[in-house]
C-alpha cells in the first residue's frame, strides 16, 4: 500500500469518518472485521437454537407468534451480517463451512441448554440486554457497512429484551412454581451472560488494537459493568435475586461491584467443551445439508433468469 492510502485510512479513522468497502484498508483491519462480523453472524443463526427448542411448547398462541417473531429477526440479523461480511470479500458460503467445521467462533452464550419456558424470558432480558450493551456502540463502529446493520439490529434487539421482561414480569406475578423458575433460569443465565461481553481486558489480545481502527468503542470490561450496573435495579423491580454475593453498591465509583466469573468455564465453552457445543453444530450442519436443494434452485433460477435477461 502506499504511504498516501496508508495516510488517507487513518485520517478517516481519526475523523469519526467511515471505511467503505472500496477504500484501501490494511490487511490486519479486513481480517478483523472479518472475523468479528463473521462470529456475530454466526451467534445470530446459531442463537436460534436455543429458543427454537421452545418454539412448539409455548405456553399460548400469543406467546407462540412473539416467539416466531424473534427467532425469524434473528435470522434476519444472521443475514444483515453475513451481507456485511461479504463487502469485505468473503464469501457466505465459505464463512458457514467455517462456522461447520469449527474454523470459526460464534458466542459463547448458545451453548446452554434452554430446561424452562422462563429460559425463553431470561434469555430476552439477560442476553439480548448484554447483546444490546455490546452492541450500541458497534454502530458507531469504522467499518461503515458494519455500523449501518447494526443500527437497524439494535432497535429489534431492544425489542426483544423488552419481550423478555415482560413474559418474566408475567411470570412473576403468577404461581409460587412460576416465580421459583424465573429465579432458577437467572441462577443458570447470569454468569453465562456476563462472559458474552469475552475475556477480562488483560486476557483480550484483539481488544487494545480493534480498539484503536475503532472497531471496538469499549473494553470488555467496560461494557460487562455497564450491563451489571443497568441490570440489577431491573431485578430488584421484577423481584429476583442475581446468585453473586459479591454484588455491591460501590458509592466511590458509583457502580455496582460484582464477583469473578469463572473464566475456565468460557474457555472451555469457546473451546467447544461447553454443555451443547456438539449439538448446535451437528444441528447446523444437518440444517445446511438438508437445505442444499434450495440452494441448488435458487441458483437454476438465477441463472435461468440471468440468460432470460441477456
Ligand atoms: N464467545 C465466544 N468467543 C469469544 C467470546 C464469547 N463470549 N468472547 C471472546 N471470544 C473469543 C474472541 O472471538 C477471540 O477469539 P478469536 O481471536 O479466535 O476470534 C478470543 O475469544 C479473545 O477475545 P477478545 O480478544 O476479547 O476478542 P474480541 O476483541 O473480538 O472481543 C467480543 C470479543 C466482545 C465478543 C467482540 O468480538 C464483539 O463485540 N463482537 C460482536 C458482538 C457479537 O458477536 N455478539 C454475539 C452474541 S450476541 C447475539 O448474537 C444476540
Amino acid at each position: 500500500a502506499s504511504a498516501e492510502a496508508q495516510s488517507r485510512f487513518e485520517a478517516v479513522v481519526a475523523n469519526e469518518q467511515r471505511v467503505e468497502p472500496r477504500d484501501w484498508m490494511p490487511d490486519a483491519y479486513r481480517a478483523t472485521l472479518v472475523r468479528q462480523i463473521a462470529q456475530h453472524a454466526h451467534s445470530e443463526i446459531i442463537g436460534m437454537q436455543p429458543e427454537g427448542n421452545w418454539l412448539t411448547r409455548a405456553p399460548s398462541l400469543r406467546r407462540k407468534a412473539i416467539l416466531l417473531a424473534k427467532a425469524q429477526d434473528e435470522a434476519g440479523h444472521g443475514l444483515y451480517l453475513y451481507a456485511a461480511a461479504e463487502t469485505l470479500g468473503v464469501d457466505r458460503a465459505e464463512l458457514t463451512e467455517k462456522l461447520i467445521d469449527g474454523r470459526q467462533k460464534y458466542s459463547s452464550i448458545f451453548n446452554y441448554p434452554t430446561l424452562t419456558f422462563a429460559d425463553v424470558g431470561v434469555i430476552g432480558w439477560l442476553v439480548d440486554g448484554a447483546a444490546i450493551c455490546n452492541q450500541v456502540p458497534l454502530c458507531r463502529c469504522s467499518y461503515g457497512p458494519y455500523a449501518r446493520a447494526m443500527v437497524r439490529i439494535c432497535k429489534e434487539e431492544s425489542f426483544h429484551q423488552r419481550q423478555g421482561y415482560e413474559l418474566l414480569m408475567t411470570l412473576m406475578a403468577g404461581t409460587e412454581g412460576q416465580r421459583r423458575m424465573v429465579q432458577d433460569a437467572v441462577d443458570r443465565w447470569w454468569w453465562p451472560s456476563l462472559m458474552m461481553f469475552g475475556p477480562p481486558d488483560g486476557a483480550s489480545p484483539n481488544s487494545e488494537r480493534s480498539m484503536a481502527w475503532r472497531i471496538k468503542r469499549h473494553s470488555n470490561d467496560e461494557l460487562r459493568q455497564r450491563f451489571v450496573d443497568m441490570t440489577v435495579p431491573q431485578a430488584e423491580i421484577l423481584g429476583v435475586t442475581l446468585p453473586d454475593p459479591a454484588l455491591a453498591w460501590n458509592e466511590e465509583r458509583g457502580s455496582w461491584d460484582f464477583g469473578e466469573p469463572d473464566w475456565s468455564e468460557l474457555m472451555q465453552v469457546i473451546k467447544g467443551q461447553g454443555p451443547c457445543n456438539a449439538q448446535r453444530i451437528d444441528r447446523r450442519r444437518a440444517a445446511h445439508e438438508d437445505g442444499a436443494w434450495v440452494r441448488e434452485a435458487a441458483s437454476a433460477y438465477a441463472a435461468k433468469h440471468g440468460r432470460k435477461g441477456s
